[in-house]
């Protein structure tokens, strides 16, 4: 591909990135945050309310629970809230210690690293952070940290965790907690994140074992995570106990997905450059109803759409357009190296929200355990991810660009070739 396909259209860079809202940094700034007012009116009343609390956040992938949960600390962090900056990514293989050995790195790094925080605690407390935290010393390593830039985890070296080394480590935690808290005067506000990537019994296991460090005074816990985790949740009932209701964060409405697009170019356009929106209405709105006003799949979708189709020129698409270059895509890269059987099985699967082995054997007349090995097959290959599971049933769905084969409509291609070439030479080849 040519290299910056954005100048064309007057935009600085890729306005249709994935990538969360981060607290500080990123290519976008967090003001680009649209939306959830509610939400966040009611998450603030959380944070005012009570000393301490456990606040579950689900909805699911990509619907907006990361930029979120920033977007709320980056305000609270405005109001005086201390927060460790980084969310914490909960890995699956936890056990308590890790956790808590994790909570209090990010609130060492974000000490550290951020000029506002020098002397929120004493200096013989910030000394013993750096003693168990920085690479010259052994502690860090050998209690098996996996926060970002530690660089994985130190699993052969781990020692077994004991209670005694356990309980130092949450006395520690809870004595630095209460002097940022004795300093600020505001409860902190720690934010972990990817819940719904840890299997229920996991999930269960750790949680059980937290209840007591979930009490720590002045925090607000935040577990970002989906339906399942608060299933999950709700099944243990000395936990469940301790949470509060769940917000639940659903897809945007079409004109807050509009809004987040608008502002990006707005806040992405090149000085001086007329700029051009690289799609229209229509094939947005398209897009909006193919995924529910899913964000992430849009963006994700108008990436693909834009970036396989344009060459030299700034094409602007509509929802024909996008329709042939999407369903084109994922028949070309993606469906031609399937078996037609196995094909079969994806597609109705594409067709469905959530179906199940039953429902695509009784559907294409294909025996259950033929069904199972297509369905195995096309997982390994991440074609298709299980969505849910109730007892023993297993409800699937498809990979979100899977979708695109929703939107094909053959007749529609001679449309865009002739826009195409009614104002190119040399260009038009088009996925
Ligand atoms: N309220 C919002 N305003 C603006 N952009 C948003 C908003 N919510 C999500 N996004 C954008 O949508 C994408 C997906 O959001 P993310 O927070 O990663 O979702 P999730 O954590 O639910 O998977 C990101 O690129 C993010 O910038
Ligand atoms: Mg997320």
């Amino acid at each position: 591909m040519d290299g910056n396909i954005w100048e064309l259209y007057g935009i600085n860079s890729n306005p249709f990135t994935t990538d969360p809202l981060l607290i500080k940094g990123g290519i976008l700034r967090i003001e680009c945050f649209v939306g959830r007012d509610k939400e966040l009116l009611e998450l603030n009343r959380k944070f005012h309310s009570s000393g301490n609390s456990r606040i579950l956040i689900i909805g699911d992938v990509g619907v907006g629970k990361t930029s979120f949960v920033n977007y709320a600390r980056f305000n609270a962090i405005k109001e005086g809230y201390f927060t460790p900056i980084p969310e914490i990514a909960v890995l699956h293989d936890w056990d308590a210690l890790q956790f808590v050995m994790n909570t209090l790195y990010s609130i060492y790094i974000t000490i550290k690293n951020f000029d506002n925080y020098v002397g929120i605690i004493s200096k013989g407390q910030y000394k013993k952070l750096e003693s168990l935290f920085e690479i010259n010393s052994k502690s860090g390593y050998s209690l098996g940290l996996d926060i970002a830039g530690f660089g994985g985890s130190y699993s052969q070296s781990r020692v077994a965790p004991t209670f005694v080394l356990y309980k130092t480590i949450v006395d520690l935690t809870k004595e630095i907690i209460n002097e940022i808290y004795n300093k600020k005067q505001k409860e902190l506000i720690i934010h972990y994140n990817n819940l719904e990537r840890i299997d229920s019994n996991d999930l269960v296991r750790l949680f059980g074992d937290l209840r007591d460090f979930f009490q720590t005074p002045h925090v607000h816990f935040i577990f970002v995570g989906n339906l399942m985790t608060n299933n999950a949740i709700q099944g243990i009932s000395q936990v469940s106990s301790i949470f509060s209701e769940p917000i639940i964060l659903r897809n945007m409405s079409y004109d807050e997905v509009k809004e987040v697009i608008d502002i990006r170019l707005n806040k992405l356009k090149i000085e001086g450059v007329k700029q051009i929106k690289p799609f229209n209405d229509s094939a947005l709105k398209m897009l909006f109803g193919l995924y529910n006003g899913n964000i992430r799949h849009i963006l994700n979708s108008l990436d693909k759409a834009v970036t396989s189709s344009v060459r030299n020129i700034p094409i602007v698409l509509d929802d024909n357009d996008v329709a042939r270059i999407l369903s084109n895509q994922i028949e070309e890269t993606y469906l031609k190296n399937i078996k037609p059987r196995a094909r079969d099985v994806l597609l109705k699967i594409v067709e469905s929200e959530e179906i199940t082995n039953k429902g695509i054997s009784n559907a294409l007349k294909m025996p259950r355990p033929q069904v199972s090995i297509y369905l195995s097959d096309l997982k390994n290959s991440g074609c298709i991810v299980l969505r849910r599971q109730d007892g023993k049933d297993k409800f699937w769905t498809s990979a979100p660009h899977f979708k695109w084969l929703l939107l094909k409509k053959p007749q529609l291609s001679k449309d865009l070739n002739q826009k195409l070439l009614s104002t190119a030479k040399g260009f038009v080849d088009l996925v």
